[in-house]
């Protein structure tokens, strides 16, 4: 097959290399590639720490994309930082948020180890007042940027910055130069927030501010804290002294330039789950937005459109889910299969009236 993917992220790229890997013909078509979402994810691979209520088809995805990172990552020749991850609570109400996602995780069936503050300690020694919480074994994480290099590496000279065919899908064309397909081609829009009408209003951009420190002191393992009912995660890249805090969730458009008051609160919640960080250096603070739907699954499959299937909507799981979607695009593209929770069709899109 001629597949063209639109979006050179870390799930077009995702796609694009698995396809490759199959024997297909692809192009891919980005004019600024890995700088969305990809650019800003600290890159949690956390099922269990994302899980939540009413979740639970989100919850088996992340957990299937998962178990096919150590062969993915393999593959690209990055390294996944596996030491797991603290889930804390700073004070009672926080410990009980701990709780309640501990009860999701129960009705998953995914283990996890609770633990008193000194077990905590025991975990990640750096953490300051936390009152109860838990050791999630199997959450981990990777850099997504060296994810995106090294996929881009590997689809090469495939990928095309040409700004004018960046969003060529115009609905209900007939015009090749416009985007309509070919009987042996495919399109596989994978632009994140920016999905081409008539798919735009599929997606509900979920802003992220996320801030970069350099710190001498040592976090061990991803720590996902509550901390006076904020939410807060920081992850330590493996290969450098770079910690990673994120982040807000604002359902709100405007430029993607990050808030006072949201980085005050991402800095002020992380100080407190571990005190060293006072002492770290700022190296970057970015925004983006997460591509969100309307029941939080992703896209991922045909449309109305013979020949247009959609990489989308990967929400708060981009990274983890990559693997995941590769294949089930591919899968797609060759035999027609389409695993029914992620279905793009479950949504009525606009010329569907
Ligand atoms: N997966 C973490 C986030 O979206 O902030």
């Amino acid at each position: 097959m001629r597949v063209r993917i639109l979006g050179a992220g870390i799930v077009g790229l995702s796609v694009a290399d698995e396809l490759i890997r199959r024997g297909h013909d692809v192009t891919v078509v980005d004019p600024a590639p890995g700088s969305g979402a990809s650019y800003a994810a600290a890159g949690m691979l956390s099922p269990a720490g994302e899980a939540w209520h009413g979740e639970e088809d989100l919850t088996r995805l992340c957990l299937s994309s998962l178990s096919l990172w150590p062969a993915f990552a393999a593959r690209l020749g990055v390294p996944i930082h596996t030491r797991g991850t603290v889930l804390a609570g700073v004070d009672a109400g926080d410990v009980q948020q701990v709780e309640r996602q501990l009860a999701v995780l129960d009705l998953a069936g995914v283990s996890y180890e609770r633990l008193v503050r000194r077990e905590l300690l025991a975990r990640e020694p750096g953490l300051g007042r936390v009152a109860g919480g838990a050791y999630l074994a199997e959450d981990h994480s990777v850099d997504p940027r060296a994810v995106v290099a090294a996929l881009l590496d590997r689809v090469g000279d495939r990928v095309g910055l040409d700004t004018d065919s960046f969003v060529p899908h115009e609905s209900g064309s007939t015009d090749e130069s416009a985007g309509r397909l070919e009987t042996n081609t495919v399109t596989v829009i994978a632009t994140g927030t920016r999905l081409p009408d008539p798919y735009s209003s599929l997606i509900r951009p979920v802003r992220g501010d996320v801030v970069r420190l350099r710190t001498q002191e040592r976090v061990e393992r991803t720590v996902r804290a509550w901390v006076h009912g904020e939410q807060v995660y920081v992850v330590p890249r493996t290969e450098s002294d770079e910690v990673v805090v994120g982040a807000t969730s604002e359902e709100r458009d405007g430029p993607l330039l990050p808030t006072v008051e949201g980085v005050w609160r991402l800095l002020d919640s992380a100080r407190r789950v571990l005190p060293a960080l006072d002492r770290a250096s700022v190296v970057e603070v970015t925004s983006r937005d997460r591509p969100g739907t309307a029941d939080n699954l992703p896209l991922i499959g045909p449309t109305q459109e013979p020949g247009v299937v959609l990489a989308a909507g990967a929400y708060r799981n981009g990274v983890l889910l990559a693997p995941l979607i590769a294949q089930l695009v591919a899968d797609h593209i060759e035999t027609g299969s389409v695993e029914p929770a992620v279905d793009p069709r479950r949504f009525r899109m606009k010329e569907d009236g």
